[in-house]
């Protein structure tokens, strides 16, 4: 049997460019190259699309660009469903049976790539182009969410259009401490909280350095879960998973070290409860017209109430990443996740 050409997309222009560099080399170590040859597409930090021909730990260690790359560019023919190849004065075709985006946060996760991808006619892994891009966006995603019927953190959006003090006024109707957060960013960041008006006021200014959005939250007291969800009719719930935190918030530096928290998998609750989470997240899945894969993360309070966060449609995927340990609860390998996501993105 013929393997199928799956292109595996890496890297970024985006802040979470590294993150996706771990998360891509762990996919690329677990295909099954029985089944598929795998053709790895990175993006620099820059923007520039190269294929690179060499092994996962130089995208890991991101050293991959400095060796004999070519540069490349979809096509948006169908015909040729694949991309055009630059090297040594001509260029190639080379035809993709699917391809695999593990790319998180802007020009990535964000609907770009995937709408990209369904112009060329190409099958891709995860969520499509409106479900990735109201992912993306945490104002939009929660509005979505809440008319679901789930609870969401009182909040206010602003753009860079308005008047910086009408924001900060804005935000002061909520009460501290508050999230101040981009709107369309990852890995927490440009988030901060706040406790203040002058932090609120630095927090906003810092939050804009990321987008021109921004959203500022209400603080929900309690504990965060969250929910993997593998599928796009028959869903696979993994088990859910929760996040002890000792101070502040899961930021950059906790949720790649975690140096003071520490992840609880299966969370640390009862069965109902756990029952009552993966309802919502499906809710929440479907809602936000979820496809293949994605995490859904909430905050369950002391009083027991579930309220939304985001949903992470590329989800962080190295071997200790929250998405594939969740799975992993439930009876799936790394290797398998991979395989599954690949056979349904074929499928499509
Ligand atoms: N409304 C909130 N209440 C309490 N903690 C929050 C709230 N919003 C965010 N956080 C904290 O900040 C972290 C990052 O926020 P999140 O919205 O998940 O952004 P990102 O997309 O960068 O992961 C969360 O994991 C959580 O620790
Ligand atoms: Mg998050």
């Amino acid at each position: 049997m013929d393997r199928k050409n799956i292109a595996i997309i890496f890297g970024g222009c985006s802040p979470e460019y590294e993150v996706s560099l771990n998360s891509a080399s762990a996919v690329i170590e677990h295909v099954n190259n029985d089944l598929y040859n795998t053709i790895l597409i990175g993006i620099t930090k820059e923007g520039e699309w190269l294929r690179y021909f060499g092994e996962a730990d130089k995208i890991r260690n991101n050293t991959w660009f400095e060796e004999g790359c070519n540069p490349v560019a979809f096509s948006q023919s169908r015909s040729i469903h694949g991309f055009y190849e630059f090297s040594e004065g001509s260029s190639s075709i080379t035809f993709v049976d699917a391809a695999f985006p593990v790319l998180h946060g802007k020009n990535g996760e964000d609907g770009t790539v995937q709408g990209m991808l369904k112009l060329a006619g190409i099958p891709f892994v995860g969520c499509g182009i409106l479900s990735s891009a109201m992912c993306m966006d945490k104002d939009i995603a929660h509005r979505i969410a809440q008319s679901s019927g789930v609870r969401v953190p009182i909040s206010i959006s602003a753009d860079r259009t308005m008047l910086l003090q009408d924001i900060f006024n804005m935000a002061e109707t909520l009460r501290y401490p508050v999230f101040v957060k981009p709107a369309r960013a990852g890995s927490s960041f440009g988030i901060t909280r706040a406790n203040s008006r002058p932090e609120l006021e630095k927090a906003i200014l810092y939050a804009f350095e990321y987008d021109s959005k921004i959203v500022v939250e209400e603080n929900i007291d309690g504990f965060e879960i969250g929910c993997a969800i593998l599928g796009s009719d028959n869903l696979i719930l993994g088990e859910v998973d929760e996040i002890e935190l000792q101070t502040g918030f899961f930021d950059y530096n906790e949720k790649y070290t975690l140096n003071t928290s520490k992840i609880h998998m299966p969370a640390r609750i009862d069965k109902v409860t756990s029952d009552r989470i993966k309802n919502t997240a499906r809710i929440l899945y479907n809602a936000l017209c979820c496809t293949g894969f994605a995490r859904v993360d909430m905050f369950l309070t002391p009083k027991g109430e579930i309220v939304f966060n985001e949903v992470n449609t590329i989800p962080g995927f190295t071997a200790h990443s929250r998405y594939p340990n969740m799975l992993r609860g439930v009876g799936l390998s790394f290797a398998s996740i991979v395989d599954r996501l690949i056979r349904m993105a074929m499928e499509k």
